[in-house]
């Protein structure tokens, strides 16, 4: 069966990452992804988890305590901002999510914007790890996912090949601009 759009992201990540990990989620939202990466990288890992929106941070933050995790920090700070909040010079990250969009039955005036998500890939890419995945879902039907759909397919269409495969995932016959994963692996 092909996989849903969500479960394959997770299918990627659960592929390349590994315990003990420092791994990223970009967007935590309600956290689901962040929880996640938390159970991938177990008690000798962590999980850096930025939202710009209090809301997310404060969602999120609620699973981390219902679920008593331990490996987690939050950050709410705009993911442009990433490589102010690594813990060392030399740390590498095994992987990495950005769920796009705005926060489910939240303000959908916050959404993530062309620049800072492009400034966010391109500082994750340069601290991956070799074999390390970016995972990218793409939601564009709202006001401005567009714009910034298609600054993505330019920037990712134009890495080199010799540094990094992308590839893209989705269903081309679904209604009301579906969501699709980008996924960039560093060689
Ligand atoms: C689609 S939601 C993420 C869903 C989340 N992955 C989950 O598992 O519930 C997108 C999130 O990106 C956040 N966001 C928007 N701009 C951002 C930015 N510049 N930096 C970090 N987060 C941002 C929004 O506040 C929102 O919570």
């Amino acid at each position: 069966m092909l996989q849903r759009i969500l479960d394959y992201a997770h299918f990627l990540l659960e592929d390349s990452v590994h315990p003990g990990d420092v791994v990223l989620d970009g967007t935590a939202g309600n956290g689901h992804d962040t929880l996640f990466l938390s159970q991938l990288v177990g008690n000798n890992g962590e999980v850096l988890s930025f939202d710009i929106q209090e809301q997310a941070i404060l969602s999120t933050e609620q699973k981390i305590n219902e679920n008593n995790v331990k490996n987690i920090t939050l950050i709410q700070d705009s993911h442009d901002k990433l490589k102010n909040y690594i813990p060392e010079p030399s740390t590498r990250l095994g992987g990495a999510i950005f769920n796009l969009g705005y926060l489910p039955g939240s303000d959908k005036s916050v959404v993530t914007k062309p620049d800072t998500t492009l400034t966010a890939i391109q500082d994750t890419l340069d601290l991956l790890k070799p074999q390390g995945l970016l995972v990218l879902v793409v939601y564009h039907g709202h006001p401005g996912g567009q714009d910034e759909k298609e600054a993505l397919l330019k920037y990712l269409s134009k890495l080199e090949q010799k540094e990094y495969s992308v590839l893209r995932y989705g269903f081309v016959n679904q209604a009301n601009n579906p969501p699709f994963i980008l996924a960039i692996e560093k060689k």
